[in-house]
């Protein structure tokens, strides 16, 4: 069940809120906490699907002020009126826990904004001996691996044949929330577009509609872009309405890492099936691999992982991408082309299109990795400042200059662009070396047909499928209006 918390400042607004959460969510949360004067009989009247009574303190994240024996009071009056959960706090003890047990399912709860605590198991212990009906651990992730023992805590749980809510906060708890199925949790978080009301929460339309999180479950099988950061990552919104369309049990995440090794290592506990990877992790990867096919292996870089018997093989798609990109708008016989950047994606670039009839010239920042990819296939190499000196017919930048948050930058002044320019990045969609392109009347290809092209053959990797090249690119264009 997906539920939506109401954190309202009127009774008005908490009816008006909790119409349109039901729209979607299968239940709400009404949080009389952040309520001035709450009319509780009216609001929970006018809730059509069952609420969550909460009254929260501010030492658990709320916004309550009045005596302890008032906010029971006011839970238990909600309950009365017709809420048919209630969420009470561990830390509240055991009498205003047993006031209302037995009235209503009881959710007793456990918040820590700071961090996820080692001592899970002890607080999933405490809160089962309460005799509640259902158990809520929220933390905070720090970590991406936070939401595996999370993961873990819950199958416990599950295991004891207790109900669980159980979730990481914050950007880097994502996961949890959207995977509270395959967590084996009796519910998830949500909320109404712009009104989140914990750090982290998905707002209901991406979560239903692009995740489709209230469809996954227990054999779900994991796929997602990890990258550093991987927040601008938009595979998400490509991949997941396909594996709806066909009927595949999988869905693509975000999986924001600092530490690669762990967490490819703790990921597996998860049955992954699959990831992209992005920045900057496509070199770094490959000593964490099991195999890697012969084409990445000359690369040098992997942008793409299948797990195939719990074992990690390297794949790039990068450079049939890039190469896919261009040939939709232009050929690249006899092409000069100039790569920008000597990293993981300029090198994919570089490799497919130096087995084209085309000449390539490599420019970049540090000139050893320059020389070096240069060398070993073969083609002219410079700094970026020789642009004032290189002819060229297409020019590609394979760097992050540009990207989001320095959207300001760009690593080509405008002054040297001409005839055809391509960006690899898509984020934002049209980079400040777009914009300038196309004020000076050249011709664009940008990051989101790249992405495209490239997911495409991630897509049959992954899949062993013929992927729907339309609904691709329909939902990877529609997610633009989805920001
Ligand atoms: P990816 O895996 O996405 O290719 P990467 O391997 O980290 O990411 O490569 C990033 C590329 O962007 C590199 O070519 C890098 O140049 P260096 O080889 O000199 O490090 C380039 N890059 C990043 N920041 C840059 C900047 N401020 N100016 C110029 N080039 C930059």
């Amino acid at each position: 069940m997906i539920c939506i918390p109401i954190a309202a400042k009127t009774s008005e607004e908490a009816i008006s809120l909790i119409k349109e959460a039901e729209k979607k969510a299968d239940m709400t949360e009404l949080r009389i906490d952040t309520i001035k004067k709450p009319e509780i009989r009216k609001i929970i009247i006018a809730a059509k699907k069952p609420v969550i009574a909460t009254n929260r303190k501010k030492d658990e994240g709320g916004f309550f002020t009045g005596t302890e024996e008032e906010r029971i009071r006011l839970i238990e009056e909600a309950v009365n009126e017709g809420a048919k959960y209630a969420d009470v706090e561990l830390s509240s003890g055991k009498e205003a826990i047993n006031r209302l047990k037995g009235k209503c399912k009881l959710i007793v709860s456990h918040h820590n904004f700071k961090e996820t605590p080692k001592e899970l198991n002890e607080i999933l212990k405490r809160i089962n001996e309460t005799g509640c009906d259902i158990i809520k651990i929220a933390t905070l992730a720090n970590d991406i691996t936070d939401n595996i023992r999370m993961f873990e805590l819950a199958r416990k749980a599950n295991s004891e044949g207790k109900k669980v809510i159980a979730l990481c906060m914050g950007e880097k708890g994502e996961i949890s929330r959207i995977l509270y199925k395959k967590f084996g949790c009796f519910l998830t978080y949500s909320c109404l577009p712009g009104k989140e009301t914990a750090p982290g929460q998905i707002p209901i339309n991406l979560m239903k509609d692009v995740y489709r999180a209230d469809k996954l479950n227990a054999q779900t099988k994991i796929l997602g872009t990890i990258g550093n950061p991987a927040r601008y990552s938009r595979s998400f919104y490509m991949f997941n309405p396909v594996y709806e369309k066909l009927g595949l049990n999988y869905v693509h995440l975000k999986l924001e890492s600092d530490n690669l090794k762990e967490f490819l290592a703790e990921i597996k506990k998860l049955d992954p099936a699959g990831f992209s990877v992005t920045t900057p992790y496509k070199e770094e990867v490959i000593k964490y691999l099991d195999g890697i096919d012969e084409t990445a292996k000359e690369i040098g870089a992997v942008n793409t992982i299948v797990v195939r018997n719990g074992k990690l093989i390297g794949y790039n798609t990068d450079g049939t991408g890039a190469k896919n990109a261009i040939m939709e708008k232009t050929g690249l016989e006899n092409k000069r082309i100039v790569v920008i950047g000597a990293g993981g994606a300029a090198k994919a670039v570089a490799y497919t299109l130096s087995k084209e009839k085309c000449r390539i010239t490599i420019l970049n920042r540090t000139a050893a990795k320059t020389k070096e990819l240069a060398k070993k296939l073969g083609c002219e190499y410079g700094r970026l400042d020789d642009i004032e000196k290189t002819r060229y017919d297409i020019l590609i930048n394979c760097t992050t200059v540009g990207m989001s948050p320095k959207e300001s930058k760009t690593p080509i002044d405008k002054k040297h662009l001409r005839n055809t320019v391509m960006d690899i990045i898509y984020e934002p969609p049209v980079t400040r070396l777009l914009r300038e392109a196309e004020e000076k009347g050249c011709q664009t290809i940008d990051g989101l047909s790249m992405l495209l092209q490239q997911g495409i053959e991630q897509f049959r990797l992954w899949t062993c499928r013929e992927p729907p090249t339309g609904l691709m690119k329909e939902s990877l264009w529609k997610s633009l209006s989805n920001q």
